[in-house]
């Protein structure tokens, strides 16, 4: 059977979205007040393991994927792909065979999005996306919980995205038609979302907008995201400070959207950019929530590339 890649959000079943999103709901809810490194009662993991390669910094997806293995009762391996061969030029293709005979599934943070799919194609166990530069699913996944878990199903609702149409920005894009959300999607005209992604969407019947206009996008919102101006790889810092200034989420920007709106941020944040202090660390914030999440997220799509779930 092939395996159960977790690389490309938009090419999973809805089904199996909504599957990994409620099973992390109940996961979360049944283990609340454990110690952290205690393993979840059914270990679904049990004597499996995660390799990990960074091909770029990471704080969060790093942690998070490491405590989440520990919680399903599974192991884990972690590398810097410069510590690899890899990082010398040794095909990706061999990588894949070679760690498919050592692991269970391979999680990869990856500059260029093909050389994840290059790896899925070579590799006989589950590899996951743990961020490119076209996508970010795994963020998703905690993101969309997170509003949940305040405001109940996502299906209806409306998420405005202020900002740079980025790698996390896809993956709402990706979610969209498969939640039944509203998403709408404010740039400036040189930032803007990838437009593969955007007709994707639309041939999907995604409801999914985009503006220039912050506040036409933040009104009557029930969740506001944004991410930073620059993101790893990118290269022209100063142009995007410019062009993104009139981006900022700010209290202002806030008031435009729903009495009880979310505010949220995948993180690392840079304050007095792309969000005002007042904003994210205010009541309406949910980020520290949001980035707890990325383990419960993180357990489910595990569980479901073992075939646990969904
Ligand atoms: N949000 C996120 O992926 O954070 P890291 O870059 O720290 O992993
Ligand atoms: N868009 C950001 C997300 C970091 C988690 C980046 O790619 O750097």
């Amino acid at each position: 059977m092939a395996p159960r890649h977790f690389v490309d959000l938009w090419k999973l079943e809805a089904s199996d979205l909504r599957a990994i999103l409620d099973d992390a709901r109940a996961r979360k809810n049944a283990r609340l007040g454990w110690p952290k490194g205690q393993p979840d009662a059914d270990r679904p993991a049990e004597h499996r393991t995660l390799a990990m390669i960074f091909e770029k910094h990471s704080t969060r997806t790093r942690f998070s994927f490491d405590a989440a293995m520990r919680q399903l009762g599974g192991d884990v391996i972690i590398s810097n792909a410069q510590d690899m061969q890899l990082g010398r030029g040794e095909p990706i293709e061999d990588t894949a065979r070679v760690l498919s005979r050592m692991v269970d599934a391979i999680m990869v943070r990856a500059n260029v999005h093909e050389d994840l799919e290059r790896l899925a194609l070579n590799a006989d166990v589950p590899v996951i996306n743990g961020l490119s530069d076209r996508g970010h699913p795994c963020q998703i996944v905690a993101d969309l919980l997170t509003i949940e878990e305040r405001l109940g199903n996502v299906k209806g609702k409306t998420i405005a995205w202020v900002g740079d149409g980025n790698n996390v920005c896809a993956s709402f894009i990706h979610a969209a038609p498969m939640l039944g959300f509203e998403l709408r999607i404010a740039s400036p005209a040189v930032y803007h979302p990838d437009l593969v992604d955007l007709a994707r969407a639309a041939e999907r019947q995604g409801r999914v907008s985009t503006t220039h206009d912050p506040r036409e996008a933040v009104r009557g919102a029930d969740a506001v995201i944004t991410d930073t101006w620059v993101s790893m790889g990118d290269t022209d810092h100063d142009e995007r400070l410019d062009a993104l200034e009139p981006y900022q989420v700010d209290d202002k920007l806030m008031g435009e959207a729903n009495a009880g709106a979310l505010f949220l941020h995948c993180l690392p944040a840079h304050r007095g950019e792309e969000v005002a202090d007042s904003v994210i660390d205010g009541p309406q914030s949910v980020i520290w929530d949001e980035a707890e999440n990325r383990i419960h997220a993180q357990k489910s799509i595990l569980a479901w590339c073992f075939g646990k779930v969904g």
